[in-house]
C-alpha cells in the first residue's frame, strides 16, 4: 500500500506532488509527507493526517523554487501513524532521502547491524533502516548512488517501491521496485514517478512500468536508464502509451467516488462486453481465451484465487463455470492458498481475480501455482499491473479506474467477464445448446441498459437506509448465485459504515445466525424470482416469525415477498446466472447511504487501503 509521487524537472514539483498524492490516497491515508529541494535549499514537511492537511502545513512555510521533490501517503505497517514514522525518511548524514512502499522483512537484522556501526534511528520504520543501509553501502563501497541502492537492495528481503534522492546529486532520482508497483512518466527533460500513473496523467502519455527487481536512474535532461538489480544487466525499458485520462479519475459532479463508480456500472459493463459479445454474429470472442481454450476444455479443475470483493466475484464464477462448463471449481482465499502447500495438478487451470492487479497475497499465490506447473489465466482491471504480467493469459475487465476504496464496478465487471468466459466455454464444450446460448447473449447484451434504468430511480433505497443507519448489526442472506452477493453486501456495509454485518447462505441461517434475530435485527434477503424462490420465501417467513426486520431484494412485479417484508427493493428480471449483476446494486447503494448518514468517510474508510500490497 502507500502512495509514492516524485518529480524532477523544470516545473514546480509542489503542486504535482500534492495533487498526485491526493490521487493516490486510495492506497493509504494514515499520514503524509513531502520533501522539496533545489541546489541550495531543502524542506521536509510531514503530518500524521491526510494530504489536505499536509498542504495546509506547507502553506505556513516560506516558499522557494524547488526542482525536485518526493511525496508519500502512508498506510502504516511498521510503527503507528505519527509524524516521526511518516515519510520521507532521512539518512543519518542528512544527505539521503527516501519514500518507500512495501515491507523490508529483515529490517530488524539490518537495523542491529547499523546500530553496531553507530547509526541512530528516529522512527520505528523499516524504511529508515533502508535509507541508512544505502548510506552505509555508499560509504563502504565508495560507489555512486544508483550502485549503492542496488547493492543495498540485494541484501533486503521483502517488498519495495522506492524513490531515493541524494542532496549532493540534485539532478538525479533513483527508483527501484520489487513487489510494489512504480510507474515512471517520461516528460521533456523531466521525470514523474507514481505508485500508478494517475499523478502525471495531464503531463505525459509515455510511461515505463518498472518490472520487479529493476532500478532506474532518472537524470534530468538524460534518457531513463534501467538495470536489473540482481544480475546487473542493463534493460531496454518498454514505453507504454497511457489510455486513461484526467476525467476518468475525477468525481465528475458526484459527491463521492464510490457513488460515481456505482453509477458508472452501465458504462463499465458495456466496456467489459465491447468487442467480446458479438450479437450480430451470435458469438463471444475473447482472443486470449480462444488461444488457450484447450487448457480450459481439458481442465481437471478450475481454481479461482482472490481476496475480498474479488473473492466474492470468484464465488459467482464457481456457480457459472460449474453450470456451463461442468468442471469442478474451487474458490480460494489467496492468503490461505499460498501457505497451505496446495495440491495442484498439471491439468488445473488457475484463475486469479484482482481489480488492482497488485494484491500481494494473490500475486504470491500465482507464483506458487506457476511453480507447480498450473496454467494461469488472470482477470484484472488495471492494465499492465503486476498480476496481469505474471499470468500466462487473461482478460481485462475494463472497468476504468476505481478510486473509492469500497469496490463496486470492479465486482460487477469481474462477474461480466466470468459470465462471458463461462458461456463461451460452455458453448464450445456443447453444454449450452445454440438456442440457449443465443438467449443468454441477448440477455447479457441488455444488462447495461437495464442497470441504467434501475439506477434512475433509487430514492427508496435512501429512505430505507434512514430506518437502519443506527443498527449495530445487519444480516445478509442469499442462495445460489446470490449467496456471494450476500457476502459482498455485508462486506460493503462493514467497510464503509463500520456496522457489523454477516453474509450467509440463507439455508445456513437455521444453523446459528437465527439466534441473533429479534425485532432489532435488520435482515437483507435477496429473494429474486428465478433460483430458489420458494425456499427463500420460507426463510423470510422464519425471520418474520422471530420479528426480524426484512429488507428484501425482489424481482420487479413480485407480490408474495412484498406481503411479508418490511421493505422491498425491486430489481430487473433476469436469468438466475445474471442476477448478481442486478442484486448487487441496491446493496452498494444501501451501504453508501447508511455510511453517509453515520458521518463516515465513504471513499476512504478507516484502516483500509485500496491496494493491499502487503501480506
Ligand atoms: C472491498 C475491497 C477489497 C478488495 C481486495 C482485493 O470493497 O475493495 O476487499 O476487493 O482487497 O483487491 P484486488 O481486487 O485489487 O486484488
Amino acid at each position: 500500500m502507500c502512495g509514492i509521487v516524485a518529480y524532477i524537472g523544470d516545473k514546480n514539483p509542489l503542486p504535482i506532488i500534492i495533487e498526485g498524492l491526493q490521487r493516490l490516497e486510495y492506497r493509504g491515508y494514515d499520514s503524509a509527507g513531502i520533501f522539496l529541494s533545489n541546489k541550495s535549499e531543502n524542506s521536509t514537511t510531514k503530518v500524521a493526517a491526510k494530504v489536505e492537511d499536509l498542504k495546509l502545513e506547507i502553506e505556513k512555510k516560506p516558499n522557494f523554487k524547488a526542482t525536485v521533490g518526493m511525496g508519500h501517503t502512508r498506510w502504516a505497517t511498521h510503527g503507528v501513524p505519527n509524524q516521526e514514522n511518516a515519510h520521507p525518511h532521512l539518512s543519518n548524514s542528512g544527505d539521503l532521502f527516501i519514500v518507500h512502499n512495501g515491507i523490508i522483512e529483515n529490517y530488524d537484522v539490518l537495523k542491529k547491524e547499523l546500530i553496531k556501526r553507530e547509526y541512530t534511528f528516529y522512527s520505528e520504520t523499516d524504511s529508515e533502516v533502508l535509507i541508512n543501509l544505502i548510506e552505509e553501502t555508499q560509504k563502504q563501497e565508495q560507489v555512486k548512488l544508483g550502485k549503492a541502492v542496488q547493492i543495498a537492495l540485494n541484501q533486503v528481503v521483502g517488498a519495495y517501491g522506492i524513490v531515493v534522492f541524494d542532496r549532493k546529486k540534485p539532478d538525479e532520482l533513483v527508483v527501484a521496485r520489487l513487489g510494489s508497483p512504480l510507474a515512471i512518466g517520461l516528460g521533456k527533460d523531466s521525470f514523474y514517478v507514481g505508485s500508478d500513473a494517475t499523478p502525471f496523467l495531464e503531463y505525459t502519455r509515455d510511461v515505463v512500468y518498472l518490472e520487479d527487481s529493476e532500478i532506474a536512474i532518472l537524470k534530468k535532461g538524460k534518457p531513463i536508464k534501467v538495470r536489473n538489480i540482481s544480475d546487473d544487466i542493463e534493460v531496454d525499458p518498454y514505453i507504454e502509451k497511457l489510455k486513461w485520462n484526467l476525467e476518468n479519475i475525477q468525481k465528475g459532479g458526484y459527491d463521492h467516488f464510490m457513488l460515481k463508480e456505482i453509477f458508472e456500472q452501465p458504462q463499465a459493463i458495456s466496456n467489459a462486453l465491447r468487442g467480446r459479445l458479438l450479437m450480430s454474429e451470435n458469438q463471444i470472442q475473447i482472443s486470449s481465451l480462444t488461444e488457450h481454450e484447450n487448457k480450459f476444455l481439458n481442465a481437471r479443475r478450475i481454481l479461482i484465487i482472490a481476496c475480498g470483493t474479488s473473492w466474492h466475484a470468484g464465488l459467482v464464477g464457481e456457480y457459472l463455470f460449474e453450470s456451463f462448463l461442468r468442471v469442478p471449481v474451487e474458490v480460494e482465499y489467496a492468503s490461505e492458498f499460498r501457505y497451505r502447500n496446495p495440491i495442484i495438478f498439471p491439468d488445473d487451470v488457475v484463475i486469479p481475480i484482482s481489480q488492482s492487479g497488485e494484491t500481494a497475497d494473490t500475486l504470491a499465490a500465482i507464483k506458487i501455482a506457476k511453480e507447480k506447473g498450473a496454467f494461469i489465466f488472470g482477470i484484472c482491471n488495471v492494465v499492465g499491473s503486476s498480476i496481469s504480467r505474471e499470468t500466462h493469459g487473461g482478460v481485462y475487465t475494463h472497468a476504468g479506474p476505481e478510486i473509492g476504496v469500497a469496490s463496486t464496478k470492479a465486482f460487477t465487471t469481474q462477474i461480466t467477464v466470468l459470465s462471458l468466459m463461462a458461456l463461451k466455454l460452455g458453448e464450445l464444450k456443447g453444454v449450452i445448446g445454440k438456442v440457449k446460448f443465443h438467449d443468454y447473449l441477448t440477455e447479457l447484451s441488455q444488462v447495461p441498459d437495464k442497470i441504467e434504468c434501475f439506477l434512475k430511480n433509487t430514492n427508496n433505497i435512501r429512505e430505507i437506509a434512514t430506518h437502519y443507519h443506527k443498527s449495530p448489526n445487519c444480516l445478509y442472506l442469499g442462495r445460489g448465485y446470490n449467496f456471494p452477493v450476500a457476502l459482498e453486501g455485508a462486506l460493503k456495509l462493514k467497510e464503509i459504515s463500520y456496522i457489523h454485518a454477516e453474509g450467509y447462505p440463507a439455508a445456513e441461517m437455521k444453523h446459528g445466525p437465527i439466534a441473533l434475530i429479534d425485532e432489532n435485527m435488520p435482515v437483507v434477503v435477496i429473494a429474486t424470482k428465478k433460483g430458489h424462490y420458494d425456499k427463500i420465501v420460507s426463510n423470510i417467513q422464519e425471520i418474520k416469525s422471530r420479528k426480524g426486520k426484512i429488507i428484501a431484494i425482489v424481482t420487479q412485479g413480485d407480490t408474495t415477498v412484498k406481503q411479508l417484508a418490511d421493505h422491498v427493493i425491486e430489481i430487473p428480471e433476469s436469468s438466475e446466472c445474471f442476477s448478481p449483476l442486478f442484486s448487487t446494486l441496491p446493496l452498494q447503494l444501501f451501504s453508501y447511504h447508511i455510511a453517509l448518514m453515520r458521518g463516515c468517510n465513504v471513499d476512504q474508510p478507516r484502516n483500509l487501503a485500496k491496494s493491499v500490497t502487503v501480506e
